[in-house]
């Protein structure tokens, strides 16, 4: 197209004609919207316990910690939380490169390396919050009531 030609941005899409199968732009559209509105309970209730009940910022640390990952109902909100916010800051990081990267091959490599960071750090995260343990490596503690707890078991 020449310089001076403007594109008609009103002519229908539909002149090509749409590939067959799942339409995942559709999805990842809809799971951005779907996950948005999650996103705000789980972050917003995270934060309301963690920062304004009981001692509030104050009563954070280790055990507080260890208090939360040994109630599975915490478990589950905090992998929640992190399965959600990970895909959709992947999938919302996706949508910006394909937006402003132009080489096809640098944008082929930022989003592989999106969806390979994101799907490490799930991985890790969720064997964290299932595999926590506050007793292991007790042995080395100088902590009494960790010690203490950790041989009553
Ligand atoms: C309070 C919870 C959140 C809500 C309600 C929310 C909502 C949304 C919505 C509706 C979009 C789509 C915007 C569009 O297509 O134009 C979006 C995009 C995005 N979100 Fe979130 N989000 C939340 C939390 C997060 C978190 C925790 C992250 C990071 C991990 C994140 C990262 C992104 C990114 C990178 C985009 C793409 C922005 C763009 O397309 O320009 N969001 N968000």
């Amino acid at each position: 197209m020449a310089l001076t030609q403007t594109p008609d941005l009103a002519a229908p899409r539909s002149a090509q004609p749409r590939k067959k199968g799942a339409n995942l732009e559709k999805w990842g559209w809809i799971y951005m919207r779907a996950s948005g509105v999650l996103l705000v309970v789980l972050i917003f209730g995270h934060l309301f316990v963690n920062l304004m009940l009981g001692e509030g910022i104050h009563g954070i640390d280790f055990a507080f910690v260890a208090g939360k990952f040994a109630s599975p109902f915490w478990q589950w909100w905090d992998v929640l939380m992190l399965w959600l916010a990970l895909i959709h800051g992947a999938n919302g990081m996706r949508t910006i490169v394909n937006d402003y990267v132009t080489g096809a091959t640098t944008r082929k490599v930022l989003v592989w390396a999106l969806w390979i960071a994101a799907g490490f750090l799930i991985l890790l995260g969720t064997l964290v919050v299932f595999t926590f343990d506050p007793c292991l490596g007790v042995e080395n503690s100088t902590t009494d009531w960790l010690i203490e707890m950790c041989s009553a078991r």
